[in-house]
């Protein structure tokens, strides 16, 4: 018998024990020949893995079963570095080392060189480094930077008046005809999973909803004001693949854990880290001191932040989300996704935080450190999350990133950049 990972099972493997949804829904029974129709719907029913009869296993089949395990201890001993800052040996953390593992695993078979990883960030030339920007001088400083994106405040205003409808809100949205090409293929993509095609604003409008729609603008237009930063310490395209996995990752828990208008959780993960880009462009130099010593000491970056600038990057989002006059529970998730103690546990804090140390574990390149921040036990045991819900988002995000990415950052090829 062996322990199949989902994107490795094949038709006509032989189930050697029934087969159960993570929430413990029956699929299929033992001795059941898997069929190929069957492959893309145990996927989408969140099957992570299946005990397969050594007997159903072909010669390709024995190949993946052992995917990875040449590499296992190579990946193993790379992702131990990387997890320096969390305890191994506690639950949800030994979960996610070990399907982190596995991917990981799987990857360096396919060809992935952990040695080329892109690392981004940092710079060794941190001579006649100024003093570092106060608060009030790194909001005030640049204008362009913090100010709110104009559709989305155009928005807003339209919605607080109680006799808007759909038809003035696409009016909007229509002349700005690169929101609404994005809008459109959101819309379409697997992440929401309308069924039919959406061809029009107004109608994209009525199906997600005001809500849906107003988070939607506002990751849209806040990427694209801040996208082309100029930046000599970071890669702004690494930099928002994080972002988008974060938000994906805090989405995908709050539906796990039932939580309605789950749309926000994603808009959340993609500003979490929004004050980082008013530091790293502000006071570029004396960011790089703060990476350097987060290297050398090996320290969060929040933590190198508060020692060499005196503030951190959630102090500085959470600041800016409340200037943007964005809802308190965006200002929270922002603000608080390295302290959700100091957010009480607010639900959204914490699946925000525990998005963020999932997305650095599953990211394949190293943004300013290589260690994944350490993810607060009191914040995962006060979701509700459970062990079991890991692999499951963990495979659901690897399914709708690269559309994602490509939605917002034009991969697709229409030409149109953000
Ligand atoms: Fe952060
Ligand atoms: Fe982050």
């Amino acid at each position: 018998m062996a322990l199949v990972y989902i994107d490795d099972l094949l038709e006509g493997m032989v189930l050697a024990e029934d087969l159960l949804t993570p929430s413990g829904r029956f699929v299929l029974a033992a001795g059941a020949s898997i069929k190929a129709d069957q492959l893309k719907l145990l996927k989408s029913w969140g099957v992570v893995e299946a005990h397969i009869e050594d007997a159903g296993l072909n010669q390709e089949g024995e190949q993946q079963a052992s995917a990875g395990e040449e590499h296992a201890s190579r990946v193993e001993s790379f992702l131990s570095e990387r997890f320096a800052l969390n305890d191994l040996e506690q639950e949800p953390i030994a979960t996610l080392f070990r399907h982190v593992t596995r991917r990981l695993s799987i990857k360096c078979q396919k060809g992935l060189d952990l040695k080329a990883l892109p690392v981004s960030g940092g710079t060794d030339d941190v001579s006649d480094v100024p003093a570092p920007l106060t608060v009030n001088q790194l909001l005030k400083g640049a204008v362009e930077l913090v100010s709110l994106p104009t559709v989305y405040s155009h928005i807003v205003e339209l919605l607080s008046r109680s006799n808007t409808s759909s038809h003035h809100l696409a009016r909007v949205i229509d002349k700005d005809a690169n929101l609404s090409v994005r809008l459109l293929r959101l819309a379409n993509s697997s992440f929401y999973g309308f069924s039919g095609k959406v061809d029009s604003v107004s109608r994209a409008i009525s199906l997600l909803g005001n809500n849906e729609l107003t988070h939607l603008v506002l990751g849209i237009s806040v990427i694209r004001q801040f996208r082309n930063i100029p930046s000599e310490q970071i890669d702004m395209e690494s930099f928002w693949r994080h972002s988008i996995r974060c938000g994906l990752f805090a989405r995908i828990l709050a539906e796990q854990l039932g939580e309605k208008d789950s749309e926000k959780y994603f808009t959340g993960g993609l500003l979490h880290d929004i004050g980082r880009l008013v530091m790293l462009d502000r006071m570029p130099l004396q960011y790089a001191c703060a990476v350097n010593l987060a290297r050398h000491d090996k320290l969060p970056m929040y933590r190198a932040e508060q020692d060499c600038l005196k503030t951190d990057h959630s102090i500085i989002g959470k600041l800016l989300a409340e200037k943007w006059r964005l809802s308190p529970t965006l200002i929270r998730m922002i603000g608080h996704h390295h302290s959700p103690r100091l957010a009480h546990f607010a639900k959204e804090a914490c699946l925000v935080h525990i998005a963020d140390v999932f997305a650095h574990a599953c990211s394949e390149e190293i943004l300013l450190i290589k260690e994944v921040p350490e993810l607060y036990l009191q914040a995962w045991v006060e979701t509700g999350l459970s062990p079991e819900m890991i692999a499951p988002a963990i495979q659901k995000v690897d399914n709708e990133f690269r559309q994602i990415v490509a939605i917002f950052f034009d991969e697709a090829g229409s030409g149109d950049k953000l």
